[in-house]
């Protein structure tokens, strides 16, 4: 066997799926006792998108993976894998990512992450290996999210922070390198914080419990996001070989407002440094919220080809996921 020089992997494109229904805080206020203003101070959202009946979870991230591979210019036959994160796939022996396959027209090999709202951020750690190590020439990364399946609209720690849509991006072989060693890990002890309750064998134990929900102790996430993150995103730097003053775009997930503004403050990033901030429109959509992130700053030409992104997914397990990309 000859050694292969290791092929440089980068990502070729972006592409996004939003929700037909933007739902204003007004709407969600009257049922859990709040106020436009609570909600806009505690967590920066105005208002979400949440989907139509017939915007499935396929739906929208087929309709993200089409604009993903429309924009690269590539068949999806030419692909060598699908992943796809999710945390809200209600079918999971029928893997979402096996069907968006089918939906593409092909019998890839495709895989289903769920690693929650790092979910995107593990994909692209996966992804940017496949092409290294010659697995795959191009991967397609989907990560989709119908967060309204298991939300309670009547629940007042939760009702106005979750959202539904779906983000794509395909990563392929490049000229340099464009996707650094992703830092990730979990944190399995306290992963109580944020589930689903009841969960699905509870409920098929004992019918006559509700519909599993998602149930968050808002403060304890906040707390783990605010204190673990800036360090997290501090060791993607290095690992990527990279200082902080070299970022030109922090993408974190679009969980709340407030902890962005915490993981700005946390880093001294430079004032010139072009910050996400989706979650004011588009609400939480777990793994779906950084590449919609990307996306809608790419497209508002906020920021540009050959930025040096620093991208920073966590949440439910608990588990987190970063690194830094050069945004196609
Ligand atoms: N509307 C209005 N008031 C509310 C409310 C709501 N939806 N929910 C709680 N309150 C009130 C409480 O009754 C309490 O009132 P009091 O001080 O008079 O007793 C006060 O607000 C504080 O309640 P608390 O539950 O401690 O809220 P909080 O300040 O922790 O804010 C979150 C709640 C969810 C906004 C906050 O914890 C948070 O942002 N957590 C992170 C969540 C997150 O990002 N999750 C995604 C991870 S992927």
């Amino acid at each position: 066997m000859t050694d292969a020089p290791t092929p440089h992997a980068a990502i070729l494109s972006l592409g996004a799926y939003r929700p037909g229904r933007q739902v204003p805080n007004e709407e969600i206020c009257h049922q859990i006792d709040s106020t436009d203003e609570w909600i806009r101070t505690r967590t920066g959202i105005a208002e979400r998108g949440w989907a139509l009946p017939e915007e499935t979870l396929e739906v929208m991230a087929v309709g993200a993976a089409t604009d993903a591979l429309q924009a690269a210019g590539v068949e999806a036959s030419s692909l060598g894998m699908i992943l796809v994160a999710t945390c809200t796939n209600g079918q999971p022996i029928q893997p979402l990512a096996i069907r968006v396959a089918a939906a593409l027209g092909t019998e890839l090999p495709a895989l289903e992450i769920n690693a929650t709202c790092a979910g995107f951020c593990y994909g692209l750690g996966v992804a940017r290996d496949l092409v290294r190590g010659g697995t795959a020439d191009r991967v397609l990364l989907v990560g989709a999210e119908r967060l309204t399946d298991v939300l309670d609209t009547t629940d007042r720690g939760t009702a106005f922070i979750f959202a539904d849509g779906a983000g794509a991006v395909v990563i392929g072989r490049s000229e340099t390198d464009g996707i650094g060693p992703v830092v990730w890990g979990s944190d399995g002890e306290r992963g109580k914080v944020l589930k689903l309750v009841p969960d699905y064998t509870e409920l098929r134990n004992d019918p006559t419990l509700p519909k599993p929900s998602i149930s968050m102790e808002g403060r304890r996430v906040f707390k783990w996001a605010a204190e673990e993150m800036p360090k997290v995103a501090e060791a993607a730097c290095k690992a990527a070989g990279v200082t902080l003053a070299d970022i030109d775009v922090l993408v974190p997930h679009q969980a709340n407002q407030r902890i962005t503004e915490v993981i700005v403050r946390g880093l001294e990033l430079p004032e010139r440094v072009v910050v996400a901030d989706d979650i004011a429109t588009s609400g939480n959509t777990s793994s779906a919220s950084i590449p919609l992130a990307l996306h809608r700053m790419r497209a508002e030409g906020r920021v540009k080809s050959g930025d040096l992104a620093l991208l920073i997914g966590f949440g439910g397990g608990l588990a987190y996921a970063a690194q830094v990309v050069t945004l196609p």
